[in-house]
């Protein structure tokens, strides 16, 4: 009799169904509902519900002038790019980088240039190369638990890529979504902090709370927000003031750092597993041991080809991603994105174990 084959994902990172809070946010709506059901069901600013801007800007030790908060992250960088590019723009990526934010620039007319990632952040020698020949209108970083490879930017590295935008006049977009899942390691200062002037921060709820509540924010100076936010206003009037509403309640009763240890909980056990089946049954893949984050980056050992190994994977029920989309400028063909957090640990132990038998054959 065959063996039913349980399918195994590790492409997509989104968080497990256990990671939502869900009484706490019914308990939250309810509240908000019964405190500001005038403001938060009605018509608003494009910035965003206030509340929930004064409580982000003092975490960041920014003013609520300089905080927009949004319908996701995601959009807010579509905005930003349509404020920021013109059609043949250069726009400087890690390489590997989010394979969405390369199809926003690349939908705005932006050259999209990738800079080699290395197991601190980006090759600097590289990107002062590039630099030389090209001003770039942004550089796009994800520079803690980068989303695919894991990696962290060291502080040298951050400081190094800070002092080029000044020199060479060019704006750092900084999206840490990520940034507060830190299962080990202790952080390293936000590039906003380096500079606050180059300096545009992302960040997103849809990590520490749920992507379903659509909440993600903008920290930069007035004028940049004033202008994203009229942007926002012609693309859908309002944002979503129920959701942030919910959001800030759920802050306000001091659930946030509670909720995210809890997350800590669920994400580090997955995380040391992956890394443990990887050594075991993989080891000449090539990694960087991630310190938080939704994902292990791995590049298998030539002459491996992963759009091969997605179509024999799929076969033993394992969805992989491709690692091209991540690689604005060719390569990426052996390389390969481990999303950890929606399995549990068998299924992560047996997904390697599948992964390794194909490497193998
Ligand atoms: C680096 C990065 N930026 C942005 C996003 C999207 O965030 P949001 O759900 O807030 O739009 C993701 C989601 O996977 C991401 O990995």
């Amino acid at each position: 009799m065959a063996t039913k084959i349980t399918s195994i994902s590790f492409e997509r990172g989104i968080p497990c169904a256990e990671a939502f809070p869900v009484s706490q946010i019914q308990q939250c709506a309810a509240a908000i509902l019964a405190a500001d059901a005038a403001t938060v069901l009605q018509y608003g600013k494009s910035m965003g519900y206030m509340p929930l801007r004064e409580t982000i800007a003092n975490w960041h030790g920014a003013s609520p002038e300089e905080v927009l908060v949004g319908n996701g992250s995601l959009q807010i960088q579509e905005f930003l790019s349509l404020l920021l590019l013109r059609p043949g723009d250069t726009v400087f990526v890690e390489q590997p980088t989010y394979d969405r934010a390369i199809t926003i620039f690349r939908r705005h007319g932006a050259n999209v240039v990738g800079i080699p990632l290395e197991p601190d952040g980006l090759d600097i020698e590289f990107l002062i190369a590039q630099l030389r020949k090209v001003r770039p209108k942004f550089l796009y970083l994800i520079p803690d638990f980068q989303n695919p490879s894991g990696v962290t930017t060291s502080l040298s590295k951050r400081e190094e890529i800070v002092r080029l935008a000044e020199e060479h006049d060019f704006w750092i977009i900084e999206d840490g979504p990520y940034r507060a899942l830190r299962y080990r390691g202790s952080d390293v200062p936000l590039m906003r902090t380096l500079n606050p002037d180059r300096v545009l921060h992302l960040s997103s709820f849809a990590k520490v709370l749920s992507p379903g509540v659509r909440i993600g924010y903008l920290i930069a100076s007035e004028r940049i927000v004033e202008a994203v936010a009229r942007i926002a206003t012609d693309t859908y009037v309002t944002p979503g003031l129920l959701a942030q509403g919910i959001a800030y309640e759920f802050c306000r009763r001091g659930w946030l750092e509670p909720n995210v240890e809890r997350l800590k909980g669920i994400y580090w056990p997955r995380l040391k597993a992956t890394v443990s089946a990887l050594r075991e049954s993989l080891p000449a893949a090539d990694w960087v041991e991630p310190e938080g984050g939704f994902f292990v980056g791995i590049t298998l050992p030539p002459p491996m080809n992963v759009a091969d190994l997605q179509v024999r994977a799929a076969e033993v029920g394992l969805s992989l991603s491709d690692g091209r989309g991540f690689f604005p400028q060719g390569g990426g063909e052996r390389f390969l994105r481990l999303a950890f957090t929606a399995l549990s640990e068998p299924e992560i132990c047996e997904g390697i174990s599948r992964l390794a038998r194909l490497v193998s054959h």
